[in-house]
């Protein structure tokens, strides 16, 4: 592992800043609507507050490694940040929740009717997008994904709740919500760069890892992390009564009572003061946390083991580290 101190999300951002100031300046133009006000203002409240875009440095940092000198990564990972956003704005009406990027979700600011119908929008941009490229490929992917990524918010709707749900099926959910994009950001960089086909699998392997082992940080996160550094709510997963990893550790090695304290909690909904406490002594007592890091690590060095079949490249190294910092990251 390089130097942390200069995180490797910002490594790759002043490395790829030439392109990502063109990407920021292609989503700018492209989120903005004449036609009904409360579209550039529901998108710039969320565009504005940053946010990582980790997504599109993906797509740009693939296309790159690969030799791309075009000009359609830029579309590409516009495309693929236009997706992300849209999922936020979906996710946060159907999780409920009240804090996203260190503000106000727009679904508190505004309602559920206008983040879905922005978030539409954006789908929308987004194909208009990638249709720019002339890619049919791209094209394959990038709907494949977003197809996949609605599969997983379903599949997590029915998995909540249900004390059933094994890590098998937390897998798949994550694989789909989360993973499926970051996988497609990083295929579409080598494909849109005509690499050949052993590269561009490699390229999907490191999404896929990385994906899921963002998903499971972002599990741990939602229950030991820190609001003022997530600039989202701490115990949201635990409120929705989902069944993330680190839960379906506990659950696993839960004796009577504690089975009983689950049952309540997260398939009866019924919730008190002190319960979310009581959750985070049960996955500490199982080593619930500690096992799901250890997860979320052997899935970080399966994406470094996919990125390094890349040939060499300066590119290639921050994608090594940024793998490691995924599982380091607190934000
Ligand atoms: C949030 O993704 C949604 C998840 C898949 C956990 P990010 O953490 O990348 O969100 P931003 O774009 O940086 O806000
Ligand atoms: C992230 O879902 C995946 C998508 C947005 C599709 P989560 O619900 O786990 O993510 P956060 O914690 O709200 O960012
Ligand atoms: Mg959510
Ligand atoms: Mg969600």
């Amino acid at each position: 592992m390089r130097d942390l101190e200069t995180k490797p999300h910002e490594a790759l951002a002043e490395y790829l800043a030439e392109d990502m100031t063109a990407v920021n300046a292609l989503i700018a133009e492209r989120m903005a609507s004449e036609h009904a006000p409360r579209i550039p203002e529901v998108t710039a409240h969320l565009v504005d507050a940053g946010g990582k875009r980790l997504r599109p440095m993906l797509t740009l940092a693939a296309a790159r490694l690969c030799g791309y000198d075009g000009p359609y990564h830029l579309h590409l990972a516009a495309t693929v940040e236009f997706i992300h956003t849209a999922t936020l704005l979906h996710d946060d009406v159907v999780d409920e929740s009240a804090q996203r990027r260190g503000r106000p979700t727009a679904n508190l600011l505004w309602d559920n009717k206008s983040s879905v119908l922005v978030g539409d929008y954006l789908f929308s941009r987004s194909f208009q997008l990638m249709t720019e490229t002339g890619s049919l490929e791209v094209l394959r992917i990038l709907s494949n994904a977003s197809a996949t990524i609605a599969e997983g918010e379903v599949l997590q709707l029915t998995a909540a709740q249900d004390l059933r749900t094994d890590e098998a099926v937390y897998l798949q959910v994550v694989r789909g919500k989360t993973a499926a994009l970051f996988s497609a950001a990083t295929e579409v960089g080598g494909v849109i760069a005509g690499a050949d086909a052993d590269n561009v699998k490699a390229l999907f392997d490191y999404g896929d890892k990385l994906g899921i082992a963002f998903q499971i940080v972002d599990d741990l996160l939602d229950y030991e992390g820190d609001s003022a550094a997530t600039g989202k709510n701490i115990g949201d997963d635990f409120r929705e009564r989902k069944l993330t990893l680190p839960v379906i550790k506990a659950v696993a090695r839960a004796d009577a009572a504690e089975r009983d304290f689950w049952k309540r909690v997260i398939e009866k909904g019924r919730q008190g003061d002190g319960d979310l406490e009581q959750a985070l002594t049960l996955l500490d007592k199982h080593g619930a946390l500690k096992d799901t890091r250890n997860d979320a690590l052997t899935y970080v060095a399966q994406a470094k083991a996919a990125i390094g079949k890349l040939p060499a490249h300066p590119l290639r190294d921050m994608l090594t580290d940024l793998a490691d910092y995924v599982v380091a990251r607190i934000n």
